[in-house]
């Protein structure tokens, strides 16, 4: 081909031809995609406008003046076009963006499982709290406990019959003198030998004994103690704060009666029966302090006495909610918790 002669793909019409093709693909792309598409195709080294630029350095130098400044205008026309498409898109793509993935900060969310205490817990918590508006402070003692703050010290010496009432998990073996204690009374025992005096306090932990697991006996369950020891304290204090205790427990109304009963570490002693849901029912055990356990602890008997009492935490629980089988309240199922809500 002469170089006074300008090539096909040079000629105005094929130029204004690319154009428009270019043109109509750009505002025919509607995503960044597309577009990015169109560009390779109508912007790069393979489009038509630049294989036409090639052909340029064939021709002479006037007629590759007149070739570059159309091709000049034609591909900036070109770019132009793809600059605002890209705009465009980009505004487009942005306020899509806004709008599928807004996010309403104040939309209320259904949450998952909330935690709750175990109603064991709360019950205890509940007991506690009842005491400390009395005045009594907390006092603990350890659930490996030694025989003698169990048993001996408790006025059940080796052989006493009391000991066989309570079925000893004791560890190792049986003449280790450890045993996991199967009461919270070994707790007044402490109590007595290291505060000073008066005492007033209340004892809630794990007790163990050696019962299979079913609907009325767990191997693990608790009990809430109490012990007071002063000047001038008889049994109508004794009864006047289980009248008390048991009103928290289960209402204003409920009416509690002692039964005399035997415990080797108080005299006299009593059953603690609630009448409840029209029936009576035994809650626990109390009675005042045997002056041979206040004797045991070094605290003068002709000037002090005490009272004491003792409850199943389980039982409690049971009466007050109507729960007829134990092992709902230990086997951990959090339906079982979710029951009694949240109480806090
Ligand atoms: N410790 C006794 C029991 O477990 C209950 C009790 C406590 C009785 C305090 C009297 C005084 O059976």
């Amino acid at each position: 081909m002469s170089k006074d002669q300008l090539p096909a793909s040079l000629q105005a019409a094929a130029i204004a031809k690319a154009v428009r093709e270019a043109l109509s693909a750009i505002s025919a792309a509607d995503s960044l995609e597309a577009l990015k598409n169109v560009r390779i195709q109508h912007a790069s080294d393979k489009s038509k406008l630049a294989v036409a630029n090639r052909e340029i350095a064939n021709l002479n130098a006037e007629m590759k003046i007149e070739a570059g400044k159309a091709l000049g205008a034609a591909k900036a026309a070109v770019k132009e076009a793809l600059d605002q498409r890209l705009i465009t898109l980009s505004i487009e793509r942005d306020e899509a963006v806004l709008r599928d993935e807004k996010l309403d900060v104040t939309m209320e969310k259904k949450l998952g499982l909330s935690g709750a205490r175990h109603p064991l817990t709360a019950v205890i918590d509940r007991v506690v709290d009842v005491f400390v508006a009395m005045g009594y402070e907390v006092a603990e003692g350890p659930e490996v406990e030694a025989e003698w703050f169990n048993f001996d010290a408790l006025n059940i010496p080796k052989n006493h019959p009391a000991r066989s009432m309570q079925d000893t998990f004791f560890v190792d073996n049986s003449d280790s003198g450890v045993v996991l204690r199967t009461q919270t009374s070994p707790v007044q025992i402490r109590a007595m030998l290291t505060r000073n005096l008066p005492i007033y306090v209340v004892s809630p932990g794990k007790v163990f004994r050696t019962d299979e697991l079913d609907a009325t006996h767990t191997p693990v369950f608790h009990q809430v103690e109490g012990l007071v020891v002063d000047k001038g304290i008889n049994m109508a204090h004794l009864k006047g704060t289980l009248d008390h205790f048991a009103a928290t427990m289960f209402g204003p109304d409920v009416k509690t009666r002692l039964r005399p009963s035997y415990f080797p570490f108080t005299e006299p002693s009593a059953e603690v029966d609630i009448y409840f849901n029209d029936q009576w029912i035994e809650w626990g055990g109390c009675g005042m302090v045997n002056p041979l356990v206040l004797r045991a602890c070094g605290i003068d008997d002709s000037i002090y006495t005490g009272f004491a009492f003792g409850m199943g935490i389980e039982r409690t629980l049971m009466f007050r909610h109507g729960i007829t089988d134990m092992r709902d309240m230990v086997e951990g199922d959090i339906r079982f918790s979710q029951m009694f809500g949240v109480e806090l």
